[in-house]
C-alpha cells in the first residue's frame, strides 16, 4: 500500500530529505491550514476527507491524513490539492480505523512537496502531528534534537514537534496527553497541533495558543478541527477551546486541561449555520452561490436590529453608552476585502457621529505607533476572525488600553474572543476564497455601529437613524435586483476576458469600490488590474489608459452634485485617450449615457449605501472572467481564505 504508508516502514535518515519529486526539502516553513480530528464509530479516513474537503479554503498546496488502527499509524500525504490525496488514496485498500487527522496546508515559502506536507511522525513512527501557525523557537528546539541523536527528514517546524512529542512519550509511559503538555510548555509562537499516537487508537489529543482550534461533540464520536465547517454535517454542538488548553477527545469523552495540566474549562456553543449553507448546492462555484446569497446576508444581518420604538439596538454589544459617550477617535483595522469594508465605513462613520475615523491596514497598524489610547474605539473588522495581522493589530491597541469591537462573521472565533464588544455579520459560511457576501455584510455592520455611535452620542436624531436604517432595510431587494439583471455583466465579461489591463476609478464611497473590483479581478482572474481615485487619475495613472483598455468608472448618484460632476469630466478625459468606458451610474442618471461605451445601471440609493449595490456587478464580472479564463474561481492561486500567519 503505497498511499497510506505504515509509517513502521517509512525510512529514515538522509534519504528521505529529497521529496518523490527530487526537490531538495526546504528551510522554515510556515503552514497556515485546515485541521481536523475524528474519534468515533464511522470510517475516520471518509470524515477526515469530508472534512478536509470543507477546510480545503483554508490552503491547498498540499494534504495528508494519518489514521490509527491496530497499534501502527498510517499516512498518507500529496503536494497539491486535495485532489491528488484524494487520487493517491483510491488506488489504496482501505484502512478500517476509526480515528484519523487530516490536514490541509498553505505555505508561507518554502516548497509545498510531499515531505514537507503533514502529518509529520517521529522517526519510530509512534505519533504523527498536524499543526497550524507557527513555532518560533523551532530553530532551537531542532538543534537540540539533533544533538540528542535525532534525525529529522523536513525542515518544517511541525516536524521538530513531532520528534518532541515521541521524546516526551517515552518520558511519559506513552501518555499522549501528558506527553502535549511536556511540549506545549517548551513551545514559543502560535500553533493548534493535533496528535495521534500508534499505540492509543481511540484517542487524540490537540492543543492550542493563539490559533484556531474547535471541538465537535457528536454522539459516541467527536471531532476537532480549525472552523466548524469541517464537521457541521454531523453535529452542530462545539467547544470554543481557550487560549494554551489541551483537549483530549476518545468517542465518549473530551477533557480540558491547561497546560501545566489542570483541568480547565472550555465554552459550549451551539452552531447556528445549517449544513447545507457550506454545500455549493448546484452552482459551479461557491463564490457564485456566496454572490446570490447576498440578499439574504444584508437581511439577516439587519436582522432584529430596530426596537419597537424604530431606535437602534445591537444586542451583542458589550460597551455601555457611557463607554461609547467617550470615545474620541475610531480606528478601523482590516486585511484585504474586510480593509475596504472599513474604507466605506469611514464616510458613514464620520458624516452621521463627526468622530474622525482612520481606516488603516492591520499588518500596517502597530509598526507605525499609532496614536491609540483609552478614549479610541479600535474596530477590527474579519470575516474569519483569525487574521493574524488583525489580531496582532487588537492585542496591540488592547495593550494601549483601547477598547476594541470586533466585526466578524465567525462566532466563537478568535478575534471576537479577544475584543471588548462584537458586532456579528450574519452572512453564513463563506468559502470561496475571494469573499463577496462577506464584504457587504461587513459594510453593514458597520453602518450599524455608526448609527448606534449617533444615537448614542446624539448626533443623530432618532427619526434620522430610522430612516437610514428603513433605507438599509430596501437594500437585500435592491442587490436582488442588480443580481437578476447581470445577464449583461457576464456578456461584458466573456468579451473582455483577453484583456491585459482593466482599470477602476471611483470618488468618495465608490473609491473602495473600484479598489475592491480591482482586487476581485486580481485574485481571480490573475489580470493586472488597479482601483484609483478619479481625482487622482492627472496625477499619474492617466498615463496607463490607452486605446481599448477596459475603465470601470462608478459614478455617485445625483444626489452628490459636485462629485457627480467630477465624475463625469473624469469619464471624458479618459474616454479622450482612447479607453472603453464601462459606467456604473444610478437608474434614470441619463447624463452619463452619453459619455459612456457601456451603461451598468444601478438601483437608486444613498451615496453611502452605494458600495452595496455597485460592487455586486464587479463580483460577477470578476468571476466570469476568472471563469472564461479557465482559472479555479474559488481557489486561486497562491492564496487562502483565513491567513492566520503574519
Ligand atoms: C485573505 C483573503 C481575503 C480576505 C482577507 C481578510 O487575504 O484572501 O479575501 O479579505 O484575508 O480576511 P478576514 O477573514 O480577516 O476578513
Amino acid at each position: 500500500m503505497r498511499g497510506l504508508l505504515p509509517v513502521s516502514r517509512m525510512t529514515s535518515g538522509r534519504g528521505r530529505r529529497r521529496s518523490a519529486a527530487g526537490e531538495p526539502a526546504v528551510a522554515t516553513l510556515v503552514p497556515m491550514c485546515g485541521i481536523v480530528g475524528y474519534v468515533g464509530g464511522q470510517q475516520a479516513i471518509d470524515v477526515v476527507m469530508d472534512g478536509l474537503r470543507r477546510l480545503e479554503y483554508r490552503g491547498y498546496d498540499s494534504a495528508g491524513v494519518a489514521l490509527v488502527e491496530a497499534g501502527s499509524l498510517h499516512t498518507a500525504k500529496r503536494a497539491g490539492k486535495l485532489a491528488n490525496l484524494d487520487k493517491a488514496l483510491a488506488h489504496e485498500h482501505p484502512v478500517p480505523a476509526t480515528t484519523g487527522i487530516g490536514h490541509t496546508r498553505w505555505a508561507t515559502h518554502g516548497a509545498p512537496n510531499d515531505v514537507n506536507a503533514h502529518p509529520h511522525t517521529d522517526a519510530a513512527g509512534r505519533v504523527a502531528v498536524i499543526h497550524n501557525g507557527i513555532i518560533e523557537n523551532f530553530a532551537e528546539l531542532r538543534v537540540g534534537l539533533e544533538r540528542r541523536g535525532h534525525d529529522l527528514v523536513s525542515e518544517t517546524d511541525t516536524e521538530v514537534v513531532a520528534h518532541l512529542l515521541g521524546e516526551e512519550l517515552s518520558r511519559h509511559d506513552g501518555d499522549l496527553v501528558a506527553a502535549m503538555h511536556g511540549v506545549c510548555r517548551d513551545l514559543a509562537g502560535a500553533f493548534t497541533l493535533v496528535a495521534v499516537a500508534a499505540a492509543d487508537p481511540d484517542r487524540l489529543v490537540a492543543a492550542r495558543r493563539s490559533s484556531p482550534l474547535v471541538v465537535g461533540l457528536g454522539d459516541g464520536e467527536n471531532f476537532v478541527a480549525s472552523d466548524v465547517s469541517a464537521f457541521i454535517a454531523h453535529t452542530r454542538e462545539a467547544l470554543e477551546l481557550g487560549q494554551d488548553q489541551v483537549v483530549e477527545v476518545t468517542r465518549d469523552s473530551v477533557t480540558v486541561t491547561d497546560f501545566a495540566g489542570a483541568a480547565a474549562e472550555a465554552t459550549p456553543y451551539h452552531v447556528d449555520w445549517d449544513a447545507s449553507a457550506a454545500e455549493k448546492g448546484g452552482y459551479a462555484w461557491f463564490m457564485l452561490k456566496e454572490i446570490d446569497e447576498q440578499p439574504r446576508a444584508i437581511a439577516d444581518t439587519l436582522l432584529g436590529r430596530m426596537a419597537a420604538d424604530g431606535s437602534l439596538q445591537l444586542d451583542e454589544m458589550r460597551l455601555s453608552d457611557e463607554e461609547l459617550r467617550v470615545v474620541d477617535k475610531v480606528i478601523i483595522i482590516a486585511c484585504g476585502t474586510a480593509f475596504y469594508s472599513g474604507l466605506v465605513a469611514k464616510y458613514a462613520i464620520e458624516h452621521w457621529t463627526r468622530l474622525p475615523c482612520e481606516v488603516e491596514l492591520a499588518s500596517e497598524f502597530r509598526y507605525r505607533d499609532p496614536v491609540v489610547d483609552r478614549s479610541t474605539l479600535v474596530v477590527a473588522i474579519s470575516q474569519s476572525g483569525e487574521t493574524m495581522d488583525t489580531l496582532m493589530a487588537i492585542r496591540y491597541a488592547r495593550a494601549q488600553r483601547a477598547r476594541v469591537l470586533a466585526i466578524c462573521n465567525t462566532n466563537g472565533s478568535t478575534i471576537p474572543r479577544e475584543s471588548d464588544a462584537v458586532i456579528y455579520t450574519r452572512a453564513g459560511p463563506e468559502i470561496a476564497v475571494a469573499s463577496t457576501k462577506g464584504f457587504l455584510s461587513q459594510i453593514v455592520a458597520c453602518h450599524l455601529l455608526g448609527l448606534y455611535l449617533a444615537q448614542v452620542r446624539g448626533t443623530k436624531y432618532g427619526d434620522e437613524v430610522k430612516a437610514i436604517l428603513d433605507q438599509l432595510h430596501r437594500v437585500p431587494a435592491q442587490v436582488q435586483r442588480v443580481l437578476d439583471d447581470a445577464d449583461q455583466v457576464r456578456v461584458l465579461a466573456r468579451d473582455l476576458a483577453g484583456s491585459t489591463s482593466v482599470l477602476f476609478l471611483g470618488r468618495h464611497t465608490g473609491f473602495p469600490v473600484a479598489l475592491e473590483g480591482a482586487l476581485k479581478l486580481k485574485e481571480l482572474a490573475y489580470l493586472h488590474a488597479e482601483g484609483f481615485a478619479a481625482g487622482e487619475l492627472k496625477h499619474g495613472p492617466i498615463a496607463l489608459v490607452d486605446i481599448g483598455v477596459p475603465v470601470f468608472v462608478v459614478v455617485p448618484p445625483r444626489g452628490r452634485d459636485a462629485i457627480h460632476a467630477k465624475m463625469l469630466s473624469n469619464i471624458q478625459e479618459v474616454r479622450a485617450r482612447g479607453a472603453r468606458t464601462i459606467v456604473l451610474a444610478e437608474e434614470g442618471d441619463d447624463e452619463v449615457a452619453g459619455h459612456a461605451d457601456e451603461v451598468i445601471w444601478l438601483p437608486r440609493v444613498p451615496t453611502l449605501l452605494q458600495p452595496l449595490v455597485a460592487t455586486v456587478p464587479l463580483q460577477i464580472f470578476a468571476c466570469e472572467v476568472a471563469t472564461a479564463l479557465g482559472h479555479d474561481v474559488d481557489q486561486p492561486r497562491n492564496l487562502a481564505k483565513s491567513v492566520t500567519v503574519e
